[in-house]
């Protein structure tokens, strides 16, 4: 079974746990006597059935039982011997409290793990304790004759003390547990490595030369090929903004200017390695750019394939609302074939999705036998299927880097994480339809480049990236020795974000600002740790490096080495990836579900020195 199978399993049976003990607590509270001794025994099995789950769940890793292992199951495992003694010995009667105290119990572990993330802390533990004893000690006094009822009152104090413990445990900043960790919180009087805007490069390489944009955000209604209008922000008054092209060794210039975008504007080079200057991060590598504003953004296009570029400053709105384009490097040496070369930015648009400003069918003709190239780009904060119809394709490049030997491949699907690329190559057939879908819908958002019937794509398979393509070496890999070694436990729970408590989505059980920041030297080999304990999918990105992927839920790469700048890490899932520290600077490093980086899911890596 999956994890997330496990999970789900875990969460139902801790309902009937929840339901069974509250039952039988109930049922004795109304004298009868008969069913809640039964609804007992039913408790006393699920419980254990939960236990073995939970045994399960532990195969899969710590991170996932944490919580159920030093707290939940020893809590409730107590709470039901302490139930089921009295019941035993002294009836049903005596055990009313006892059985609800165990349901109470039951049913605070069924919720915590909605507001706790991983780990889960001290502060908590004392809350939940405090939470079930004062539910008790209502049900005792309430179900009580009076002469109890005034002894009741006695443990109101402690109880109360022990809840007022874990809130002021609570409250203690996550300073404290950045220092235990040898990590430093953000923004606390960090280095930058080089001034703010000082750009580094001046010249291109041997052969390139200068290519300068300039791009000007501001507020237009851009007209979808279907005429449907939409109000975006845009750069030069379009959506996508106009597309940047290059050859390896150019210098990009990229003039930034912003007319009318109140929040702010950056640019971000989404997968390029630029210098950190260069990377557009707002309050870290530079300021928004406000209204009236200018920034120039340069760097050496050294990296070929396919990119992408947007704002960074309130990015969930404002890529939303189209402020994004691409970036395509074309190597000088080895030219791609004549043929058709498209670049497709998968967005979606007021609920319309789109392929760059075409919604709905686009039809383009390509003689037969000609070679094409299909770069796929997610610019949304959710994944993406894609499909092509009619002939067998092959994926040549994964976020812009080139796979080792790519073997043709049809009637599969490709997952495309938000803000990752796929370039797909396919020689034009002879006859019938060809066609590309996006979530196997026929009708929208689908490029045709010959007519003729398309299948149904929807039941195909989901090509596994990590068996694709042939082995190559790589300089390092799943035995190599790591300098540093960072888990990120992704998760969602209360936490503080931007100084306000919240339902965040969490690494760590915190919330940005207040995840530590990952400190590197450089040179380092740095490993990732990503796991993914809630239920929402996470699209990990980190600014400024490429990362190789070693495993996958325990299972190594072996097809092509996999080199991604976002990777998506389903619910359940278990990501080992490294990368070699070689570009200096302070960089983000974040959930590119917008919206999740939004509400908590964002730190920083920073170089020493
Ligand atoms: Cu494409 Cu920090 O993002
Ligand atoms: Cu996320």
């Amino acid at each position: 079974m999956s994890t997330i199978g496990l999970i789900a399993l875990d969460l139902t049976i801790a309902l009937l746990v929840a339901a069974a003990w509250l039952g039988a607590g109930i049922t004795a509270a109304t004298g009868r006597g008969g069913t809640a001794k039964a609804l007992t025994a039913g408790a006393v099995a699920v419980t254990l059935a939960r236990v073995v789950v939970v045994v399960l769940l532990a195969g899969r890793g710590w991170w996932f039982v944490q919580d159920k292992v030093t707290f939940a199951l020893p809590l409730l495992g107590l709470a039901a011997a302490v139930a089921v003694g009295v019941l035993v010995w002294r009836g049903v009667s005596a055990a009313t409290v006892p059985l609800l105290g165990a349901g109470f119990t039951a049913t605070t572990v069924l919720i915590l793990p909605f507001f706790s993330g991983y780990p889960m802390r001290v502060s908590q533990a004392l809350i939940s304790i405090s939470l079930i004893g004062a539910a008790t000690l209502v049900a005792w006094r309430v179900t009580s004759p009076t002469p109890v009822r005034v002894r009741v009152g006695r443990f109101l104090a402690p109880v109360a003390a022990v809840g007022l413990a874990g809130v002021a445990l609570g409250l203690v900043p996550a300073q404290n547990l950045a220092q235990q960790a040898g990590a430093q919180p953000a923004g606390s009087g960090e280095q930058h490595h080089h001034p703010i805007g000082t750009s580094l490069e001046t010249v291109p390489a041997p052969g390139g030369q200068v290519r300068r944009f300039e791009l000007e955000a501001r507020r237009a209604s851009v007209t979808l090929a279907s005429g449907t209008t939409t109000e975006a922000w845009t750069y030069n008054g379009s959506a996508p903004g106009p597309e940047i092209m290059a050859t390896e060794g150019d210098l990009l210039e990229v003039t930034l200017t912003n007319v009318d975008i109140e929040s702010g504007v950056t640019l971000h080079w989404h997968g390029y390695d630029v210098p950190n200057p260069e990377d557009g991060a707002p309050g870290l590598t530079q300021e928004a750019v406000k209204p009236g504003g200018r920034h120039v953004y340069r760097f050496l296009a050294d990296q070929v394939g396919t990119y992408w570029y947007h704002t960074h400053q309130v990015s969930a709105e404002g890529v939303r609302k189209g402020l994004f384009g691409t970036l395509v490097v074309k190597p000088r040496s080895a030219p791609p074939p004549e043929g058709l070369d498209l670049t497709l930015p998968v967005h979606t648009f007021d609920g319309i999705v789109a392929l760059g400003s075409h919604d709905g069918v686009t039809q383009k003709t390509v003689p037969p036998g000609s070679p094409v190239r299909l770069r796929v780009i997610n610019t949304d904060s959710t994944p993406h299927r894609i499909s092509l119809a009619g002939t067998a394709l092959r994926v040549v490049a994964v976020d812009g880097n080139d796979l080792n030997e790519p073997g043709e491949v049809s009637g599969v699907a490709l997952r495309l994480a938000a803000g990752g690329r796929y370039d797909l190559a396919l020689r034009m057939p002879g006859s019938g339809g060809v066609a590309l879908l996006v979530d196997d819908d026929p009708a929208r958002a689908a490029l045709r480049l010959a007519d003729g019937g398309v299948a149904d794509t929807s039941a195909w398979p989901e090509l596994d990236l990590l068996s694709y393509g042939s082995p190559s070496a790589t300089p390092f890999g799943l035995g190599s020795k790591f300098d540093r070694d960072f888990t990120m436990v992704l998760d969602r729970g209360l936490a503080m974000v931007d100084g306000r408590p919240m339902y965040a989505h969490t690494v760590n059980g915190l919330g940005h600002p207040s995840v530590p920041t990952q400190r590197v030297r450089e040179g380092d080999l740095v490993r990732f740790t990503v796991v993914n304990r809630g239920l929402d999918t996470h699209p990990w990105h980190l600014h400024g490096h490429r990362v190789l992927v070693l495993s996958k839920d325990g299972r190594d790469v072996s097809g092509s080495p996999l080199w991604l700048d976002t990777f998506d890490v389903r619910p359940g899932e278990v990501w080992r990836v490294a990368f070699r520290a070689n570009n200096p600077g302070v960089w983000m490093n974040h959930c590119h579900n917008l919206d999740h980086a939004d509400q908590g899911m964002a730190l920083h890596l920073s170089y020493d020195g």
